[in-house]
């Protein structure tokens, strides 16, 4: 007589914690870098004492790093905004933590008040503007880390504002201490 089933075989896979799949300690696909990024935003012990505004300059602060991603917390006062931009080789998750902000596309000019989440592309071409009265907060992830950021004044000289502006970038982020390019 056999009496052998799968779980005596196998034995119960609870108590085989080899078995089992560890949940992941980083992100590793689009959802799960919008989930960090709502999760930080959901926690405003992690990130409102650290924020500062800046009226002379863009501020930003870089929250948190993981294999190949990178998190950055950005302030806007009234007026401040990215210019025309890409982001490179990365992919990002943008979220509003406080007040609203203005996202500019080819496609159309969109409000993102707090709590908004745009996901991009390598290639995505958008510009953000605070056109509030009130300051605002957001949250960026950037997948790998933003090693450049493109600026773009017009659609059609887009090749000559690169190189334009990658000599710009590069002049500035001396200036404000490093190389790395303001994050948006
Ligand atoms: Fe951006």
């Amino acid at each position: 007589m056999n009496s052998d089933n799968d779980l005596q075989i196998a034995g119960d896979i609870l108590e085989v914690p080899h078995l089992l799949q560890p949940p992941r300690e980083h992100p590793a696909t689009v959802a799960e870098f919008a989930g960090l990024a709502r999760s930080i935003a959901a926690d405003r012990a992690q990130w409102a004492h650290l924020v500062r505004y800046d009226a002379t300059t863009r501020w930003y602060h870089r929250l948190r790093t993981g294999p190949g991603y990178e998190v950055w917390l950005l302030s806007w006062v009234p007026g401040q905004g990215s210019g025309r931009h890409d982001h490179g080789r990365s992919s990002g998750v943008l979220t509003v933590l406080e007040g609203t902000l203005t996202e500019r596309t080819e496609r159309g000019t969109h409000a993102l008040s707090a709590g908004a989440q745009r996901v991009f592309a390598p290639g995505y071409v958008h510009e953000v503007v605070n056109d509030a009265l009130e300051p605002a907060v957001s949250l960026h992830v950037y997948y790998p880390g933003l090693t450049e950021m493109p600026m773009h004044t017009s659609p059609h000289c887009e090749a000559r504002d690169k190189a334009r502006d990658k000599a710009h970038d590069e002049a500035h982020g001396e200036a404000h201490g490093g190389a790395r390019p303001v994050t948006a």
